[in-house]
């Protein structure tokens, strides 16, 4: 029996080989592994397709929120609220930097941060708002821009997987102070390994990013700040500008491959189906329905060859990792609703007619 993949990265290399084995070849043999050209291109070419004044590459998505909340000094005693219902990268950086992650539950249909939450979720030491972008579709990013404005807060977009979505004509990582994205190569623009990128406006926090990525320095042996290594390499960066060649293309196809998942699942009773505002777009980093009978539905897919995920079973305030915030089941109901009965199936740009 054929086993199809849940997303199909050996046909998108096939692909785009020839560009692809060429652009390697050339950083091999250029030998500058470390900040290379291709890392000041791929820079200019995501600021220009976000519209974001500045584009700082690094070492991975975790890496980019971690850098954001650094840059703006997040440290013991801060609160920085988000929503629970997302990979544990959002949360986790929060409290690597000994500050607490303060949840906010989150809208039904869409399963991003529900606005309404946060506000109550605000106090005195609340420093930052992180809505995440979830499965590719932007969160209600004006009304928590207002919020924050209204409690001169700072807006962190997670944007990991929303690179190229757009919510009210522009783009994600360009919708709020600072935005975060991650080129896992799952991701809807992944590189061939770990890598990441904060998108911003404000040219002090991109000039001091800058910096903390590479150790705090601001000259060669100079730091300013405690930073950390957490540079793009420039082989990852070389993918990434032969596949932004090709990602307009992608959308197209992730588009067109959801509204037809849709058209043919939405007769079928008891699956609720993706839910996208009017005013944005989804890239479709998963597509992601929710079922009564999870776990039967995964059995029989698995048996027809074909695989799913669930993105993701324990919402982040019930990891055993987020034990010491003291929260508790019950606390988020639909963040723990959606979780019993999320699960994705196969979806990328190269999925093929017959397995769609
Ligand atoms: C919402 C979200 N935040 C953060 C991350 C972390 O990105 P990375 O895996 O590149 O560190 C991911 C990626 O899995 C993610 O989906």
């Amino acid at each position: 029996m054929k086993r199809i993949d849940f997303i199909d990265l050996k046909a998108q290399y096939k692909a785009y080989k020839n560009e692809m084995d060429r652009a390697l070849e050339s950083v091999c043999e250029k030998a500058s592994f470390i900040m290379g050209e291709d890392v000041g291109v791929l820079e200019e070419r995501l600021s220009e397709f976000t519209g974001s004044k500045h584009a700082i590459t690094c070492s991975s998505g975790t890496d980019a929120l971690l850098l954001s909340l650094m840059a703006l000094d997040v440290k013991p005693g801060d609160e920085v609220i988000t929503t629970p219902f997302s990979f544990i990268a959002t949360a986790e950086v929060i409290a690597l930097l000994g500050a607490e992650p303060v949840f906010a539950d989150i809208d039904e249909k869409t399963y991003n941060i529900d606005p309404a939450e946060i506000e109550k979720k605000i106090t005195e030491k609340t420093k930052a708002i992180m809505p995440v972008a979830l499965y590719g579709q932007p969160a209600d990013m004006d009304k928590i821009n207002s919020i924050a404005d209204k409690h001169s807060l700072v807006v962190i977009e997670d944007a990991c997987q929303s690179f190229g979505a757009e919510y009210k004509g522009k783009k994600s990582c360009n919708l709020s102070t600072i935005g975060c994205t991650s080129f896992f190569p799952s991701k809807p623009l992944g590189c061939y390994g770990d890598g990441g990128a904060v998108f911003t406006n404000d040219d002090e926090i991109s000039a001091k990013i800058k910096s903390l990525r590479v150790h705090g320095q601001t000259k060669r042996y100079h730091h300013k700040y405690i930073g950390m290594n957490g540079r793009l390499d420039t082989i990852q960066a070389a993918v990434l500008n032969v596949k932004l060649e090709h990602f307009k293309e992608e959308l197209k196809k992730r588009a067109e491959i959801a509204s037809k998942y849709s058209e043919k699942l939405k007769n079928i009773q008891g699956i609720i189906l993706p839910f996208v505002k009017n005013d944005r777009t989804s890239v479709f980093a998963q597509y992601s329905i929710r079922v009564k009978k999870r776990d039967e539905i995964i059995k029989k897919l698995n048996e027809a060859g074909i695989p799913t995920a669930i993105h993701y079973p324990v919402p982040m305030h019930l990891q055993e990792a987020c034990g010491h915030l003291g929260y508790k089941e019950g606390d988020f109901p639909v963040s723990e609703a959606v979780s019993r009965e999320i699960m994705s199936i196969p979806m990328g740009p190269f999925l093929k007619e017959d397995e769609l």
